[in-house]
């Protein structure tokens, strides 16, 4: 029962058709847009590596998330690069750090905006590792409590979720403890579950001022060449608590964001990280590719695979041309 009976050109044969018969939909609700926020006032500062993105001050953060609201995304995911940075990253679970005083101020100027915050130590730590070091290790278990604080001060400061992003084995389950015991059981969290160690962090680094002073994030994130093992970190993550699991990054993972939804019964994100966005960026400014075709398709790919929650610094773009 071939061809000629079968002929599947025939639902291609004009755009309304395809429109119809489409089993990818991206939509503009799935969206998250990555912030970085950093000291002082009016400040906006390009990021060198990631045209079109910027370090902003709370006040231009705030701007603009009612930007971001207008376009229609649901969601922005806060970074912060703080003043001081230390040993264990104590500017992290301060009250008066950049990421506490941009939710409270985004809450208040755009309050149907969701505000997610990442929670990790390496934009907060002198050394740029992911929690607090000794011998040149990365201590798992003292980091747990470091990491509990932070939540706690995001969750104080009036965040809708935390993300906490360093990998360290049993965070989740120490984050929802800390949260629980400090009266925020109704906040969840969406865990990074899959975070793979990648050279397609490059970008964000510059963006964060968190690249590792020595070594790198192998002992900690995971190495690219497992895929069943991700499958293990996200039962364990939905097993402490997870209420969102992600994937990280998102294009050179596809296969991982499939295994991942098909697995757990709950949303699976993922992150178009800042190298995805980086060599789109920079092969269309070169002249090598049409900039908002490749965008749509990377972005159609990982919607296909089986993210209904994708972050990218495409957001606003993507909302633009996929509308409301
Ligand atoms: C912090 C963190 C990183 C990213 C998100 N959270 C960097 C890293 O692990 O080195 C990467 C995001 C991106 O590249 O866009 N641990």
């Amino acid at each position: 029962m071939g061809f000629p009976t079968h002929r599947a050109r025939r639902l291609r044969r004009s755009a309304t058709l395809r429109r119809l018969v489409a089993e990818s939909r991206p939509s503009v609700d799935g969206l998250v847009l990555p912030l970085f926020v950093v000291p002082g006032a009016d400040v906006e500062r390009p990021i060198a590596s990631m045209p079109g993105v910027a370090q902003r001050s709370v006040d231009r953060v705030v701007e603009e998330c009612r930007e971001v609201a207008d376009l229609g995304i649901p969601a922005v995911i806060l970074f912060g690069v703080p003043e001081h940075k230390d040993a264990y990253g104590s500017e992290a679970w301060s009250d008066g750090g950049p990421v506490p005083r941009a939710v409270a101020a985004i809450k208040r100027s755009v309050p149907d905006l969701l505000v997610i915050t990442d929670v990790c130590l390496c934009e907060y730590t002198d050394h740029g590792h992911c929690g607090v070091v000794e011998r040149g290790v990365v201590q798992n278990d003292q980091t747990l409590e470091l990491l509990a604080k932070e939540a706690i001060a995001h969750a104080r400061a009036g965040a809708d979720l935390v993300a906490p992003s360093d990998m360290m084995d049993g965070r989740v389950g120490a984050i929802r403890l800390a949260l629980d015991a400090a009266g925020f059981s109704e906040l969840g969290i969406m865990a990074y579950a899959a975070k793979y160690a990648s050279a397609f962090y490059g970008p964000f680094r510059d963006a964060a001022q968190s690249t590792p002073q020595f070594g790198d994030r192998r002992g900690y994130q995971m190495d690219p060449a497992n895929g069943r093992e991700a499958l293990r970190e996200v039962r364990l993550d939905v097993e402490e608590g997870a209420d969102i699991v992600m994937v990280k990054p998102a294009l050179a993972y596809l296969d991982v964001i499939q295994r991942v939804r098909a697995a757990v019964d709950v949303p699976v994100a993922a992150y178009a990280v800042s190298g995805e966005y980086a060599m789109i960026r920079a092969a269309a400014a070169a002249g090598m590719l049409d900039e908002e075709r490749a965008m749509l398709e990377a972005h159609t790919a990982i919607v296909r695979a089986g993210a209904g929650i994708v972050l990218t610094y495409f957001a606003k773009a993507l909302a633009r041309r996929l509308g409301r």
